[in-house]
């Protein structure tokens, strides 16, 4: 069911100048994409293909009225619907987004006292599993790169990950050699990974190319567009219930419950998916789940990754445009023995 959300945003007063910087990128990025359906000067309407946002920028004394019932939703335990500024309502659906001096935090009263979710790539705990991951030992990596072929010498792997979340992924498929461009379509995390890969930018610790996140929305907003190349590669991970994990993973997947649910249009963007992806489509699936399947459309192969399952269909996209200029190809992984020579760990992700 599609439904009419608000994600309200305030910037706390004399915020350092990079959260600024990222604030003023993050709107305009918003207001640049597709999924635009209105705006006025503090208020965006978003239609983000699933569920359609209304942004509202509160101002300080909008933001101490919310933050008043925010406390009176805590006490009460059910949700006032009294308004803000006269015309805002709150609703169990919706979500605030405070920038602060360490960036954007995503707030969710309904979830009680639980802590606000922020972003941060240059945590050690983040950094140690891109280090801990290398280049191709991440399954994820394996699934969506290894045999996949460049077109020229030197250029990346394109890869889109069409279902960014807060980002994960799309970091170690950075990380691992690829071009990434990462798509997002629930405004909060939208705007949290956004804020997060702005402050990621130029940091020491990430000496390769990050992802590109993409204007709000899914990879259908980007196959209208000339100026985008086809992916190589699209890698899916939809979200599907009961995912376990240690303390952070579930705090961060109650979160995602509340506001993304189960994701019920796989088999709907898997056909997309696989129509728009040159050269492959890597599904990730719960161990026990079947692979996604269609009349005419079955997985050629999968990594199995402890936890989870990455499961590989052929892209059908001829690429047309491009093709005749297709005058060679090399495989970034003929070096198998980078990994070969590893020992498989249980892959930890669990999220
Ligand atoms: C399981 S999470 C992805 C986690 C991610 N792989 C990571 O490393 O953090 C799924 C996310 O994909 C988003 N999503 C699902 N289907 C989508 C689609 N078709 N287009 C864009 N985003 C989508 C959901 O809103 C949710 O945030």
């Amino acid at each position: 069911m599609r439904l009419q959300r608000h994600l309200y945003w305030h910037v706390l007063p004399n915020v350092p100048e990079d959260v600024q910087l990222s604030v003023d990128q993050i709107r305009h990025k918003m207001v640049a994409g597709d999924s635009l359906i209105s705006m006025s000067a503090r208020h965006y309407t978003i239609g983000s293909g699933v569920d359609t946002w209304e942004v509202y920028l509160l101002d300080d004394a909008a933001y101490a009225q919310l933050q008043k019932q925010i406390e009176a939703t805590k006490k009460a335990a059910s949700i006032p619907s009294n308004d803000i500024e006269g015309a805002l309502r709150w609703s169990e659906h919706d979500a605030l987004v405070v920038f602060a001096d360490d960036g954007a935090s995503l707030v969710i009263p309904q979830m009680g006292n639980m802590k606000p979710l922020h972003l941060d790539f240059t945590q050690v705990s983040y950094r140690q599993r891109l280090l801990r991951g290398g280049r191709v030992k991440e399954p994820v990596a394996r699934a969506v790169l290894h045999g996949v072929k460049v077109r020229y010498p030197l250029e990346q792997v394109r890869v889109f990950d069409a279902t960014a979340g807060l980002g994960r992924e799309s970091m170690i498929l950075a990380h691992a050699g690829a071009q990434v461009v990462s798509f997002e379509r629930q405004m909060p995390i939208w705007v949290i990974l956004a804020d997060a890969l702005n402050r990621a930018q130029g940091s020491r610790f990430f000496p390769f190319k990050l992802p590109k996140l993409f204007s709000p929305g899914d990879i259908r907003f980007a196959q209208v567009k000339d100026a985008i190349d086809p992916p190589d590669v699209i890698y899916y991970d939809p979200m599907f219930p009961e995912r376990g994990g240690s303390a952070q993973v579930k705090k961060e997947m109650a979160i995602f419950q509340r506001l993304v649910g189960e994701d019920s249009d796989t088999l709907e963007f898997l056909k997309i998916a696989v129509n728009y992806a040159v050269q492959r489509v890597v599904v990730k699936r719960p161990k026990e789940a079947p692979p996604l399947q269609l009349e005419d459309i079955e997985r050629s192969h999968f990594i199995d990754a402890g936890v989870c399952r990455f499961d590989c269909y052929v892209g059908r996209n001829p690429d047309t445009a491009v093709g005749s200029q297709r005058v060679r190809w090399e495989s970034e992984w003929d070096d198998e023995e980078d990994y070969e020579d590893e020992e498989d760990d249980e892959y930890d992700d669990e999220y």
